[in-house]
């Protein structure tokens, strides 16, 4: 017999259930022994407190078209992972009872950055982990792609692609502000594939009077509309010269609900342009993965129930170089993945007019 446990850990995404299908299906049909699977209910809370329900091949039938996840997520911090909860009950502890008390042989974890941090403690107190990477800010370090960022991908381009016609019919400037927490590869492709003027990431400040002379140059050249696709973790140039802790003071104290609607007035103010902003939220993260997201989970699930399968644990299985590659949790725990300023993507889109407000 063997026993596997499974979690899905942080902000939902897309291809959660798809890729929880890859491992059951590949255990399933593949295993000499019987499989017992342990679904734990809304991420590590489940394994904190022993709540859990035994699954079986026909929970993970029809599930990969769905969205979100059938068992339930939620953020338990890491930085107060090793802090008593509210009852004294000290969660690593507890993790690792229930582990030992259900006699799992592994953990499946399907989790971003914060989830791999306790994934990999849980691996240093000895238990037998396989994670597989979740989030669609695609910011995982370890793998040039995760689950549920394609379909991200797709959301925010139809979301611009639908404000171009009204922001076109109007003549305005239009600013649609893309998830992606503190890195710009969601707001980058969303951009690109939509034909944004100007795309604003984290990892590169902007300058406003660079975002204002490129729409001034938009007008000047007959193009009486502006598309800017900023993130929701972009910042100004002024902004990036602050200390983290000044900035984190900064946006606590601003009066704009996020960095889009600081951008809208800073342009109003300067130019007396007409501005909008669109914020598509949480739409990004919703509904059934695209075709691209539900191959990749199943592959990426299919690798880790193959690991499983040899007793090979203390992995992410990731994507590197159009290959799926095991990754020891020592080496993902901890680090997030930027877009570099300097990548070629980059040099092609600035090739192609994309303004960065740089
Ligand atoms: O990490 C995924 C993500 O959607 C980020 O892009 C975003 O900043 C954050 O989660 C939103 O978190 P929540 O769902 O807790 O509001």
């Amino acid at each position: 017999m063997r026993r596997i446990g499974m979690l899905t850990s942080g902000g939902d995404c897309q291809a959660l259930n798809a890729a929880m299908r890859g491992v059951v299906k590949t255990l399933l049909h593949n295993s000499k022994e019987p499989i017992e699977i342990y679904g734990f209910l809304d991420g590590y809370k489940g394994l904190i407190y022993g709540n859990f329900q035994m699954l079986t091949g026909k929970d993970f039938s029809g599930i990969l078209t769905k969205g979100g996840t059938i068992l339930g997520t939620s953020r338990t911090p890491f930085k107060t992972i090793r802090e008593p909860d509210a009852n004294g009950v000290d969660k690593v502890e507890a993790m690792t009872q229930t582990y030992y008390k259900l006699k799992l042989d592994c953990l499946v974890v399907l989790g971003g950055n914060g989830s791999h941090k306790t994934a990999n403690l849980l691996r240093e107190e000895g238990l037998n982990i396989v994670t597989l990477p979740k989030t669609i800010d695609n910011d995982l370090w370890g793998t040039d792609m995760t689950f549920g960022f394609q379909t991200a991908v797709d959301i925010a381009t139809t979301v611009i692609d639908q404000i171009h016609t009204t922001a076109a019919s109007h003549g305005r400037v239009f600013i649609v502000e893309v998830m992606g927490h503190r890195v710009g590869w969601l707001t980058l492709n969303a951009g690109m594939a939509s034909g944004a003027d100007i795309i604003l990431l984290p990892e590169i400040p902007y300058d406003i009077k660079k975002v204002i002379k490129k729409i001034e140059e938009r007008d000047a050249g007959g193009s009486k509309f502006t598309i800017i696709a900023v993130a929701e973790g972009a910042i100004s140039k002024e902004t990036a010269k602050l200390s983290k802790k000044d900035q984190k003071k900064k946006a606590e104290k601003s009066k704009y609900p996020s960095v889009s609607y600081e951008l809208a007035d800073e342009i109003f103010q300067r130019t007396g342009r007409e501005v909008r902003v669109t914020v598509p939220g949480h739409t990004q993260r919703g509904g059934s993965p695209c075709p691209y997201d539900r191959v990749f989970a199943s592959r990426l699930g299919a690798e880790a129930g193959k690991l499983i399968l040899e007793g090979e644990y203390g992995f992410m299985v990731g994507y590197k170089n159009r290959e799926i590659v095991k990754v020891p949790l020592e080496e993902v725990a901890g680090k997030l993945k930027y877009v570099d300023p300097d990548a070629t993507i980059i040099k092609e889109a600035k090739l192609l007019g994309i303004s960065f407000g740089d």
